[in-house]
């Protein structure tokens, strides 16, 4: 069950011996980034911090053709939280540019790769002409069924579950609803998906930043020095591969000690 890779990994390159070390009947199903230090990535060449946003542009499409190529069927990414609306307005208001701006240009681009865009996090307060591109795409591209990729925009892990507890109680629901992980988990913004498997973090800091606090539980952990900016295939190439070499126990023991109990 190995994919085609042709193109996407060139013969005799470090990518071509990542991509062979791969298992893909067991790849992950979903993977989650935190794209982070486009700002220091600017910062570093002297260069305004929006700067380093447009040119984590090109990250993203090398992660998402990696997700596409590789057969990984959910890629979520940490765009905007919660709090970096605490950023000057002048960034804040070029980031909401910027991703308008893509999703006016990519929107051909992930139909003919089949790849359907959702988005969650508190959309209704997200600046009107972003938003309307974003349900616009999100519309467009519905009945995709190659890749599903999910942009947390303003989105806070914490907001999260208190908006799925609100909207239980908002429902009646309290009461009547058999209250359990599973039941909750369907009134979280991630109803629809399954949990991340792998979740990746650029630019070296090891925080999970409000980010899929409750979907995380059992999620394996990546995190390295390149900045958002700096990340390409062969950086998701060797996530991927260091991934399948962890054993995920679940809090259970390992099938081949349970004997020496
Ligand atoms: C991540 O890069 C992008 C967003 C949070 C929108 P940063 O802008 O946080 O970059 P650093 O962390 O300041 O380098
Ligand atoms: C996390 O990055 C949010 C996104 C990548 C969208 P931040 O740069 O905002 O996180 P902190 O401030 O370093 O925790
Ligand atoms: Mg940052």
């Amino acid at each position: 069950m190995f994919p085609d890779l042709k193109g996407f990994v060139k013969p005799g390159s470090e990518e071509e011996k990542l991509a062979r070390q791969i298992d893909f009947s067991r790849l992950p199903r979903h993977v989650a980034v935190i794209m982070d230090g486009n700002g220091r990535w600017a910062e570093k060449r002297s260069l305004p911090r929006i700067e380093g946003h447009r040119a984590g542009a090109k990250a993203v499409q090398e992660v998402v053709e990696a997700c596409g190529r590789l057969g990984i069927k959910y890629l979520t990414l940490y765009a905007f939280s919660k709090e970096n609306w605490k950023r000057p307005k002048r960034e804040v208001a070029r980031l909401w540019k910027l991703l308008e701006d893509y999703l006016r240009k990519e929107d051909k681009q992930l139909i003919k790769n089949k790849i359907r865009l959702i988005v969650i996090g508190q959309i209704e307060a997200i600046p009107p002409s972003a938003r309307r591109e974003l349900e616009r795409v999100a519309d467009l591209t519905k009945d995709c069924d190659g890749l599903t990729v999910v942009l947390a925009l303003n989105y806070g892990g914490r907001t999260e579950i208190v908006d799925a507890v609100k909207k239980i109680c908002a429902a009646g629901e309290i009461g009547r609803l058999e209250l359990d992980e599973d039941s909750f988990s369907r009134y979280l913004y991630t109803a629809s998906l399954p949990d991340p498997d792998l979740l990746i973090r650029t630019s070296g800091e090891f925080r999970i930043s409000n980010f899929l606090l409750w979907q995380i539980a059992y999620t394996e952990l990546w995190i390295t020095p390149v900045l958002w900016p700096d990340f390409r295939r062969k950086h998701f190439l060797q996530a991927v591969v260091d991934y399948q070499k962890r054993e995920r126990r679940f809090g259970a023991v390992h099938a081949r000690t349970t004997q020496h109990a």
